[in-house]
């Protein structure tokens, strides 16, 4: 049998344009997540709502690899720009997914006060020791977009119209920066295009079981340049990957 392409998207309006275009759609839950599994060209898609934020999307990865075997996961759904050069309705490939929440504190002692410009990254996969104390621990851990996921939705760049398609970073933590000099400061230091709170939980979890993976995010809003929160991007994303899905199929 094929395996299925799963595809991702955390809020109602992040999964269910998609899941309304599947054929044939079965719905399945466990947990809070819900699978709407279907066809699209004949080939086996599925759909998971995986609800917000880092627990959630790492929880509802390993379930659908563990239940489906999917052969590609891509997470997708609305961001906020780091980029200034990007606009609402752009929308950023993730050639890296990067955890933009695993940081770790300098050393002050009490009465020094809080110095979040002085935090270090901290990457959890680097070794089985103390994080605390394993200075290979002390740098930012990227996770690479599949080169074939990539291939296909450079392919189709030009079906997206509302905006432009770039290659960039994608940095992922449950927090939503609205303090312009840390928005700047993650572009600086980690070279983040655009921020979500899923991306990079899923990019993990797609890696320890070694799924093809890619993140695609379309900015809802970028506090760099004015840009104001539009609900709307997020079916404009799924049109995209829909598009990205049926090149992708045609190519396997
Ligand atoms: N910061 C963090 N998350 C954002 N999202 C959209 N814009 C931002 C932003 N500026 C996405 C997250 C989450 C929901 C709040 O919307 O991925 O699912």
């Amino acid at each position: 049998a094929q395996k299925p392409i799963l595809i991702q998207g955390p809020m109602p309006i992040e999964a269910e344009k998609f899941a309304e275009r599947l054929d044939k759609v079965k719905v399945e839950k466990s947990g809070n997540f819900v699978f709407y599994k279907g066809k699209l060209d004949k080939y086996p898609v599925i759909v998971a709502k995986t609800g917000k934020g880092m627990e959630n999307t790492a929880a509802a990865t390993a379930i659908a690899i563990e239940k489906y075997d999917p052969a590609a996961i891509i997470n997708q759904g609305t961001s906020g720009g780091h980029d200034p050069s990007l606009n609402v309705y752009d929308i950023v490939l993730g050639e890296r997914t990067v955890n933009i929440g695993s940081l770790k504190t300098g050393h002050l002692e009490e009465g020094e006060g809080i110095e979040p410009t002085n935090w270090i990254p901290m990457d959890l996969m680097a070794s089985e020791g103390s994080a605390g104390e394993d200075p290979d621990a002390e740098k930012i851990r990227y996770y690479e977009g599949n080169e074939d996921l990539l291939a296909a939705a450079k392919a189709v760049k030009d079906k997206h119209k509302k905006g432009k398609v770039v290659e960039g970073t994608i940095g992922s933590a449950d927090l939503w920066n609205n303090e312009v000099d840390r928005i700047k400061w993650f572009h600086e230091n980690y070279g983040t295009s655009v921020e979500e709170m899923e991306g990079a939980a899923a990019a993990q979890i797609a890696g320890a079981y070694d799924v093809p993976f890619l993140g695609i995010r379309i900015l809802s809003n970028n506090k760099t340049n004015g840009g104001q929160y539009d609900p709307n991007t997020a079916a404009a994303n799924q049109d995209y990957v829909y598009e990205v899905v049926k090149q992708y199929i045609s190519e396997i």
